[in-house]
């Protein structure tokens, strides 16, 4: 397995006077470096200027980190299995469900978890083999499942009764299931982004579970494999994880243990998040301890995955000095969801000019017609000019997958970037897609 390191010994990663450049580096793309620009030192992604991909590719702009996302991805599969060998990860691709990633993601040996029929009709257009696939979801619809029978998925985590019910009326052949268990674990993260407690709309208590299982090894189709839990995402303390395959052994012994995702990822400059490596110890010292030895562990990461493989580069359009000094960009809420859902803190830089002194604490503001569209609250910038480039870092997981049309915004385009070369793997909303939807109403 390569170092997480090994990459800060080939690669320009200075520090400057006046600047943040030292800590910057631990929380943006593995394969950032520092090169020469025109308006002296600039960031480069994957060997890539940030001044070369906005000019090529306009702004808003994901940029995938492809060389640091792939050694990630072997970090969650090889340290499983070397921890534990009848294992499985899944992509949680709700995290990032770009085609181009779908893809990379089965290339490298994942599984996929897909939640809804949408996730699954992009997963099948990657090219992922429908075996590989792992359906998630409270209220699926019988649309949803007979895509998901007929495309001959290889897993459907049931949540609930009625679930069992639909799948009794539809199945026509043997299906692979597990169910979703509440594993009673308050998870310590924002509200709504804890699932495994008491209160969860997710899966069933532990006594239901029980009656459901039952049911369903009852029934001629119904391949029941064991239970799932997932006790939410941004869970930077790795003991919860234990505590829920802990609870869960108790529901019974079975071929498979799914425990979910949710490691939490290092956000800013001072927060510190478990490595991968002691997140697998955690999970499967617990399994050692309460799990049968020759059934198979799942775990089914998303955020922690594709989160620091991803920025989001930004042009400046607007600089006003009033009370505060507000840098407005080309973007905002409508891309960046998670600050206003979650009040996520991310950390922003003035790209283009990274190496002048960091001389103001600036509130950088999008575009769209809330107060609350704030994307970061006393960003460290050099004085900044319109047509600066912002590059917000660690914006690879749920940045993409909630952007949304507030204020008639496009989504942003996607490009991966490896070795100096860039492509395209999402192309940006055009306006007439933004029209299309409501060609009725048009009469074309
Ligand atoms: N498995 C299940 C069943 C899930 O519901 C999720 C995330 C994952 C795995 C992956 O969790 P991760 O490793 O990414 O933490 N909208 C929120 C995040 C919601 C997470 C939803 N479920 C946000 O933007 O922060």
């Amino acid at each position: 397995m390569e170092d997480s390191l090994s990459n800060e010994t080939t690669l320009n990663q200075p520090t400057a006077e006046g600047t943040r450049l030292g800590e910057l580096w631990s929380i943006l793309p593995e394969e950032s470096s520092r090169i020469d620009g025109e308006t002296g030192g600039e960031l480069a992604i994957g060997g890539v200027s940030v001044t070369a991909l906005a000019e090529q590719y306009g702004t808003p702009l994901h940029i995938v980190d492809e060389a640091g996302l792939r050694r990630q991805i072997r970090r969650f599969i090889d340290g499983l299995r070397e921890r534990w060998p009848n294992s499985e990860v899944l992509y949680a691709s709700k995290s990032f469900p770009a085609v181009g990633m779908y893809q990379l993601a089965h290339e490298e040996g994942l599984s996929i978890d897909v939640a809804g029929g949408g996730e699954i009709k992009l997963a099948l257009a990657a090219g992922v083999d429908p075996a590989r696939l792992h359906f998630h979801g409270n209220a699926k619809t019988d649309a949803e499942l007979s895509i998901a029978l007929e495309a001959g998925i290889g897993t459907i985590i049931v949540d609930n009764f009625d679930e069992i019910e639909r799948l009794e009326r539809l199945l026509t052949r043997p299906q692979n299931v597990l169910l979703r268990v509440i594993p009673g674990v308050e998870a310590e993260t924002h509200a709504s982004q804890a699932t495994g407690g008491d209160k969860s709309k997710f899966g069933l208590p532990m006594d239901q579970a029980k009656v459901a299982i039952e049911r369903m090894q009852a029934h001629p189709l119904i391949e029941f494999e064991g239970v799932h839990l997932h006790i939410g995402s941004q869970i930077l303390n790795t003991h919860q994880f234990a505590q829920a395959v802990e609870n869960i052994s108790s529901t019974g012994t079975f071929a498979t243990y799914d425990v979910g995702g949710g490691l939490g990822v290092k956000y800013t400059y001072t927060e510190e998040a478990p490595s991968v490596e002691s997140y697998l110890d955690s999970i499967v010292a617990a399994a050692k301890a309460h799990l049968p030895a020759e059934s198979k562990i799942m775990i089914e990461p998303g955020r922690s995955v594709i989160a620091r493989a991803g920025v989001t580069l930004y042009r400046v359009v607007s600089v006003k000095r009033t009370g505060e000094v507000f840098v407005a960009i080309d973007g905002g809420l409508a891309d960046q969801m998670d600050i206003a859902l979650t009040q996520q803190r991310y950390e922003a830089v003035l790209a283009n000019r990274i190496d002048e002194p960091w001389v103001e604490s600036v509130q950088l503001v999008g575009r769209q017609c809330e107060s609350g569209d704030l994307l970061v609250d006393g960003a460290d910038f050099p004085e900044a000019r319109v047509g600066d480039l912002v590059l917000m870092a660690t914006t690879g997981a749920y940045a993409y997958t909630m952007s949304n049309n507030y204020n008639g915004a496009l989504k942003p385009a996607i490009v991966f970037v490896q070795g100096g070369e860039a492509r395209l793997v999402t192309r940006r909303e055009t306006y007439d897609d933004l029209l299309a939807t409501h060609a009725p109403a048009l009469g074309h």
